[in-house]
């Protein structure tokens, strides 16, 4: 299994602070953001991990993140030079995916879980991971049959079917390639990640698991802070990275 990092984007709710930074490269705590989802594909076991970033600060990533020796892994960088949307990950990540499976984390994203075993058990299709939320309609919402079976799958919808958004961990296999080639930009001109989960659904081929512990999207100055709190009481949870 390799990796993927999603770090590029705009960050325009985290102005004026990503005026002269990328939001991934913002602490959380003590930590630079990008390293959270880092851990969680560390711990997965995965070593070969490509980081997509924007032009503006690819340097700033490289000299934080270098080679990957230090993290015992293999780091290659790709330039994003346009937020064309989440799925565009695939595409950039055509030639390092190759025949693979591949698990792409967006680089706002911390999850208390450890989805180890799920990632290294993962074959074939497509797997995501829910998580109940307050606020469903910010995300791609999930909806369930009686027996936990996943429905549908609604970006933004306003009026959500359920409260299970789908948060930014997906593993696929190389089938998302050619999925990610294929779709057509949505109404707000991006490649949307929840038409390749949708095309999977459709298959029978998405596994949609939900996550109990806490889970962050840090990109708004409310779930930024609360990340921040968080992480800084949960610092036992981050242990086997400290050095
Ligand atoms: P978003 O939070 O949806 O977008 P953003 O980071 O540009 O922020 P804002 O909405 O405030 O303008 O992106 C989620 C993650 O995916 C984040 O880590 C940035 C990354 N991303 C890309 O790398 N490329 C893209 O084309 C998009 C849409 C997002």
């Amino acid at each position: 299994m390799k990796g993927i990092i999603l770090a590029g984007g705009k960050a325009t709710r985290l102005r004026p602070l990503t005026l002269i930074t990328s939001k991934q490269l913002l602490p959380v705590y003590n930590k630079p953001m990008i390293f959270y989802p880092l851990f969680t594909l560390l711990r997965a076991g995965i070593r070969e991990i490509l980081i997509i970033i924007s032009p503006e600060y690819a340097g700033h990533f490289m000299r934080l993140l270098g080679s990957g020796k230090q993290f015992n892994a293999k780091f290659t960088y790709e330039i994003q030079e346009y937020p064309r949307g989440l799925a565009d990950a695939f595409i950039i990540g055509e030639d390092f995916i190759d025949n693979g499976n591949v698990a792409m984390i967006l680089g706002d994203n911390i999850f208390a879980d450890d989805l180890s075993q799920d990632i290294k058990n993962f074959i074939k299709g497509g797997m995501v991971f829910a998580k109940y939320v307050n606020d469903p309609e910010r995300y791609g919402v999930v909806d369930f049959d009686a027996n936990g079976r996943a429905l549908s799958i609604e970006e933004k919808p306003k009026n959500p079917k359920s409260n299970y958004c789908v948060t930014g961990l997906y593993v696929y296999d190389q089938q998302v390639i050619e999925i990610a080639k294929n779709l057509k930009p949505s109404a707000r001109g991006e490649l949307e990640i929840t038409d390749i989960n949708n095309f999977y659904l459709q298959k029978g081929q998405l596994e949609v698991k939900v996550i109990k512990n806490n889970w962050f999207d840090a990109g708004t100055f409310d779930s930024l802070l609360k990340a921040s709190n968080w992480v800084a009481e949960n610092q036992s949870l981050w242990e086997e990275f400290q050095s």
